[in-house]
């Protein structure tokens, strides 16, 4: 089994499990789904308090409960800070509360659903604009003193906005769980197309990927296989994008995996270290998909994987 410390702090899994998705199983075969991750060396799951509005971390702890596994042989992460509105208006369903009360609350109940003590990271979910960066410090230090949580990241932020929370905090973000597939490739792009006229120039990413690097803090991909904002899978999908697939399908020949492995191989090959977050609930697929720990990417299938997707080097 391959691992990864994240933030250079705490050990896990090379590649994670997101359970964003979990809320449409049943137990049993959330059963499966926990059994398959954990066989193939997936040790670090990841959820949010929004996924399904409790019920993936309900379905969850239920079925965990039914397996060998003992929590303290996994990496359990969630996240927190997107509310569900109160549907007053349709354009307003879910809104951004990072306040002191809310984290408190929030982590109380995510622990009540996972039947867990504690939680090994903790992660805001999105920027909350509204953000008092003093009170978010004042929830870390009670969550992290009462022992509910043990290390602290963010998602999709900044590094703006992480220079401004980390001031106040006193625990460093190790985390920052970001999109990122051969199709969703903002950040790498705002290195390789810098200061060109080019429309991947266009700065997306805040130079996130470079800050991190330097800060040591783990970057978390997000929806591996996906393209758009859960528009679907990328993988198949040879009408959009033809000849990544077709790179994927020969690498995946040559190497004796699937594309899907070859995806996650890719991923693990930027030296930023990237720790890949899936979110397929088919065991199978679970159990292909983390055989991409064990491939070798070359720097030059790297960047060919890279054009693939549509990126023309200048
Ligand atoms: N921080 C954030 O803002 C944020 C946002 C979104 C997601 N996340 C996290 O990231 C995790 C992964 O997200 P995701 O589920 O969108 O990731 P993903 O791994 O890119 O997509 C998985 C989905 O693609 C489907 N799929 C179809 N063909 C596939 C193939 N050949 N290979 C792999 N998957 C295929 C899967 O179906 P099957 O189940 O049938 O395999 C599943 O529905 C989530 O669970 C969550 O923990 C975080």
């Amino acid at each position: 089994m391959k691992t990864i410390k994240l933030g250079g702090a705490l050990e896990a899994s090379a590649i994670g499990l997101g359970c964003m998705r979990m809320e449409n199983l049943d137990v049993a075969d959330a059963q499966k789904v926990i059994d398959a991750a954990v066989e193939s060396g997936i040790t670090f799951f990841d959820h949010a308090d929004c996924y399904g509005f409790g019920k993936s971390e309900e379905i969850f702890a239920e079925a965990l409960e039914r397996t060998d596994i003992r929590r303290e042989d996994l990496v359990i992460q969630s996240k927190c800070g997107i509310r569900k509105g109160r549907g007053r208006y349709p354009f307003c369903k879910q809104y951004y509360d990072f306040s002191k009360e809310h984290i408190i609350e929030a982590v109380d109940a995510i622990l009540g659903r996972l039947k867990t003590d504690y939680l090994d990271t903790l992660l805001l979910h999105r920027p909350d604009t509204l953000v008092e960066p003093e009170e978010v410090a004042e929830a870390f230090d009670i969550l992290a003193s009462k022992g509910k949580v043990r290390y602290f990241g963010i998602s999709n932020e900044s590094p703006a906005l992480v220079k401004l929370l980390q001031k106040e905090l006193n625990q460093r973000l190790i985390v920052n769980q970001l999109q990122f597939s051969p199709a969703h490739t903002w950040m790498v792009n705002q290195q390789i197309y810098m200061n060109m006229n080019d429309g991947q120039s266009v700065g997306r990413s805040c130079e996130v990927l470079e800050y991190c690097r330097d800060k040591n803090i783990t970057i978390q991909a997000w929806s591996p296989f996906q393209h758009g904002f859960f528009e679907g899978t990328f993988i198949g999908d040879y009408e959009k994008y033809p000849e990544l697939n077709q790179v994927l399908d020969d690498f995946a020949k040559e190497k004796g995996v699937t594309p899907a492995a070859v995806v996650i191989a890719w991923i693990l090959r930027h030296p930023a270290k990237i720790q890949p977050i899936i979110g397929s609930m088919n065991p199978q697929r679970i159990r292909n998909i983390a055989e991409g720990q064990n491939i070798e990417i070359t720097k030059e299938e790297w960047y060919e994987l890279y054009g693939a997707a549509g990126n023309v080097l200048p």
